[in-house]
């Protein structure tokens, strides 16, 4: 029997997921299709009961609904209680478990393609949104040594600043970002700079002020070079770039989902061919 997965978003048609996703299926020699599925608000919940039936291994979870599942589900595993928000749903025996794997992607990105590990070090997150909340929580698990949070609106800062320090982390709000030189991370976490969102041109923060060898990531995919990557790039600063946090938050969806190793380099592969694709036809238009 063919098995399904998914993506359950409103709108979803831009996702880079079916691309690696299928990829990583087929290299595994496993029959699963995997799917797009826009879904609206209010269709939400009966799009998750369906997820019970024994054809579907699971779905990724994507906005608007990441903190909506929540109360649809029978379990949640990880840190996604903490963290509000589930990214990945799995079917074991027609319950449904959540989990966020953003976060640990994150971490896995930093590890296995920054060569950086979180532990002991000060790490600097700029916002304070679902995406900063997932990577907060993993690099508290990671045991980072200190974490700092700005965001545009310091509530939001203060608030996740307090909740991960509740998890026993060293964390503190970070009310400007005049001086960035106590922080050997620095890690984009808002939209800033993202295609299509009239920010392209921006960078969420000046970076002169960081020292040299301080890492300086992004999450946002698109463009593969934002212009605070640009910037830490002409500033002879390490960069860590988007799309290894998506595949490897892809990754650990696809083991949560099957039990066996995601192969990450033709995920990679897959993701990149779909962009530059997606780029060729933006082109042509
Ligand atoms: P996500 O789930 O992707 O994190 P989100 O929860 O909507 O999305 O969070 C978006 C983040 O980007 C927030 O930190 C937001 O800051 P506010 O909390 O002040 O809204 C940040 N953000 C969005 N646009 C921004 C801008 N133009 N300048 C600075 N921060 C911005």
């Amino acid at each position: 029997m063919t098995r399904l997965a998914g993506v359950i978003g409103y709108p979803v048609a831009h996702s880079l997921s079916p691309a690696f996703q299928t990829a990583a299926f087929r290299a595994s020699g496993l029959d699963v299709r995997y799917e797009l599925w826009e879904t609206a608000p209010e269709s939400l919940a009966g799009r998750i009961v369906s997820l019970r039936d024994p054809k579907y291994l699971g779905a990724n979870v994507t906005i608007p609904h990441k903190q909506a599942v929540i109360p649809l589900l029978d379990e949640l595993g990880g840190q996604s209680s903490r963290v509000g928000a589930v990214n990945t749903i799995v079917n074991r025996s027609g319950r449904l478990f959540g989990f966020n794997t953003d976060g640990q992607g994150f971490v896995l990105a930093m590890r296995n393609e920054a060569h950086a590990d979180p532990s002991d070090r000060s790490i600097l997150l700029l916002g304070a949104g679902g995406a900063a909340r997932g990577i907060a929580f993993a690099l508290a698990e990671a045991k980072a040594g200190r974490i700092g949070i700005w965001n545009r609106t310091s509530a939001r800062a203060e608030r996740l600043a307090a909740d991960v320090a509740g998890a026993g982390a060293l964390a503190t709000p970070v009310p400007a970002l005049s001086d960035l030189s106590p922080y050997d991370v620095i890690v984009n976490c808002t939209s800033v700079g993202m295609e299509g969102s009239g920010t392209e041109s921006s960078a969420p923060c000046d970076i002169s002020t960081a020292r040299p060898g301080t890492l300086i990531a992004d999450i946002v995919y698109a463009p593969a070079e934002t212009s605070l990557l640009r910037q830490a790039r002409e500033a002879g600063l390490p960069v860590l770039p988007g799309l290894p946090m998506l595949i490897y938050q892809g990754a650990l969806s696809f083991e949560l989902w099957t039990g066996v190793p995601a192969p990450v380099e033709v995920m990679f592969e897959a993701a990149r061919k779909a962009l530059a694709e997606r780029h060729a036809g933006g082109a042509a238009r």
